[in-house]
């Protein structure tokens, strides 16, 4: 499975504060899919969000895409805007799943605005920033991950669809 994970973090991306979540999610996702992931750390831009998820989804053509961080309530949060303006179709079980579990832990949860969808044949999921958040919400998707990306492998796969994401078609 080619897996790519995504640090929206101002702080992280300036080198101030030391990223702990994107390597939890690749340790996690060595550990239980057995597969490697690309990298990288972003800030709370919208526009360099989106640029790197069409780049992976279009030109890596990467399986799933996983982000950390950027999907609360501060006013530089904008993870899931970026990612609802790239995906073609939305995946709201993903975000379903993840909010119900961790309303059991925390009432914070609500507070997740994550988005799930699909680009192409990438799925696309943004998970919260902390690695105490990460590892609970994971955990939550993971068992469903291979049969969603085996489902997005099949066939030739619509050129455009009739309910594109908001802002564009594909091809
Ligand atoms: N989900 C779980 N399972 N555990 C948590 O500790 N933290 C919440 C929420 N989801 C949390 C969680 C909090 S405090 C916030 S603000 C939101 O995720 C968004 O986090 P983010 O802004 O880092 O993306």
């Amino acid at each position: 499975m080619r897996i790519g994970v995504l640090t929206v973090s101002d702080r992280s991306s300036r080198g101030e504060t030391e990223d702990r979540s994107g390597p939890l999610i690749a340790e996690l996702i060595k550990d239980r899919l057995g597969s490697d992931v690309r990298g990288s750390i972003v800030p709370d831009e919208q526009d360099q969000i989106e640029r790197l998820l069409r780049a992976w989804s279009d030109d890596l053509e990467l399986d799933l895409v996983l982000t950390t961080g950027g999907t609360g309530f501060s006013p530089r949060d904008v993870t899931p805007e970026a990612t609802s303006a790239v995906v073609h179709r939305l995946a709201p079980g993903f975000t379903e799943a993840m909010r119900a579990a961790s309303l059991q832990i925390t009432p914070h949860a609500m507070l997740s605005r994550s988005v799930a969808g699909i680009r192409g044949k990438t799925l696309i999921i943004n998970l919260p920033g902390s690695p105490k958040a990460v590892q609970e919400n994971l955990e939550v998707i993971l068992p469903a991950i291979p049969h969603a990306v085996e489902l997005l492998q099949q066939g030739e796969g619509p050129v455009k669809y009739q309910h594109a994401g908001q802002n564009e078609h594909l091809h």
